[in-house]
């Protein structure tokens, strides 16, 4: 399969910068589909790669511009629902939007397909997020190789500068006067590095034997949600005590963070860390990546704050 140019979309986001830089580094032609141009601004200064409005809930928006491309990236995803959305976005975003791309794929005779799921992911899962992540899955998945040949992968959260996560606690661990209270202190991550995971897309691309699998993506360690607190804690130069809620008390804090704006956790967040976010199996070494630790990128951008955190990271990624 030899594969040029390639079309993303939920390209503006975090993990999308990073796949999008790495396939431009490796000198594909890129497109990225999004509903709002100034959301990618930042990705107009790469080279070969173009921005694109568009409405991608819509088949014939997505066929005309997927038309010319070898293979296509659905990324797109939401970790909170809008506010009354009630299952809405989820099943939107994650379950009619993939089988909407990939069956776009198939009509603009594109011959590849590689989507983003998340580690968890079941249609019998605990949350909506992860329901939903898993009927997306198991429906493209389900779909004809022949015609279009799938790839899903199943991160565990991701690390980076600008992430959603260590970011976000370490945000929660400042507004904290002293004493950090923390939801489901036990549960259990292995946080993979979003360099890797834009390895892992872009190592699949030309793999003609990755098609028609799943594969778990994580970091070489597993942590409860209190030591990554108490490390990010660290890492910000902060004096806090983390004190672990028990279960009826973490749904309580979920339903009060849920309701304030930007909802920084929600009760399906809090359903989802009901089961462990930890690899069976290790899709990065199938892939011939070697996984970062967390340590090697975590202080380049914890306790440092915008452009200097990113510069950090370029440097570390560049090897200077
Ligand atoms: N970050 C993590 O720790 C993590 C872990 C496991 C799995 N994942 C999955 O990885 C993917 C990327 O995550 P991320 O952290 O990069 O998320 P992000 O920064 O929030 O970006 C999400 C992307 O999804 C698109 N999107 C959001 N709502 C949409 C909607 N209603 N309709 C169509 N597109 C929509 C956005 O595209 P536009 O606004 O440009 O249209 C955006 O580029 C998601 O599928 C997520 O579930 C992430």
């Amino acid at each position: 399969m030899d594969v040029k140019t390639v079309c993303i979309v939920g390209g503006t986001g975090f993990v999308g910068m990073h796949v999008a830089n790495r396939l431009v580094e490796q000198g594909y032609q890129v497109r990225v589909l999004t509903r709002r141009w100034y959301r990618g601004r930042d990705l107009l200064p790469l080279p070969r790669l173009q921005l694109i409005e568009a409405d991608v809930h819509d088949e014939r928006e997505l066929v005309r511009h997927l038309g010319g491309c070898d293979a296509v990236i659905n990324l797109a995803g939401v970790l909170n629902e809008r506010r009354g959305a009630r299952g809405g976005d989820f099943q939107q975003v994650h379950v009619e939007l993939p089988q909407r791309v990939l069956d776009a794929a198939r009509r603009a005779s594109v011959p590849r397909y590689l989507h983003m799921s998340a580690l968890g992911a079941d249609p019998e899962g605990p949350s909506d997020y992860l329901r939903t992540k898993g009927a997306g899955e198991r429906r493209v998945l389900a779909s004809d190789a022949q015609e279009v040949a799938v790839t899903s992968f199943r991160p565990s959260v991701i690390f980076g500068a600008d992430d959603h996560f260590l970011s976000r606690l370490a945000a929660l661990a400042r507004l904290a006067p002293g004493v950090l209270f923390l939801p489901s202190p036990a549960a259990r991550f292995q946080p993979v590095y979003v360099g890797d995971v834009a390895r892992a897309f872009v190592a699949a691309l030309e793999d003609f034997y990755t098609a028609g699998r799943a594969y778990e993506l994580c970091g070489p360690r597993t942590y409860t949600l209190r030591e990554l607190v108490a490390y990010v804690v660290e890492l910000c130069g902060l004096r806090r005590r983390v004190v672990g809620l028990p279960a009826a008390l973490s749904r309580l804090s979920a339903r009060v963070l849920g309701a304030l704006p930007g909802r920084p956790y929600t009760l399906d967040n809090h359903r989802s860390t009901q089961v462990p976010s930890c690899c069976r199996e290790d899709g990065l070494a199938e892939l011939g990546i070697r996984a970062t630790p967390l340590e090697a990128v975590a202080p380049t951008y914890i306790g440092r704050t915008g452009r200097q955190a990113q510069y950090q990271e370029v440097r570390r990624e560049a090897g200077r």
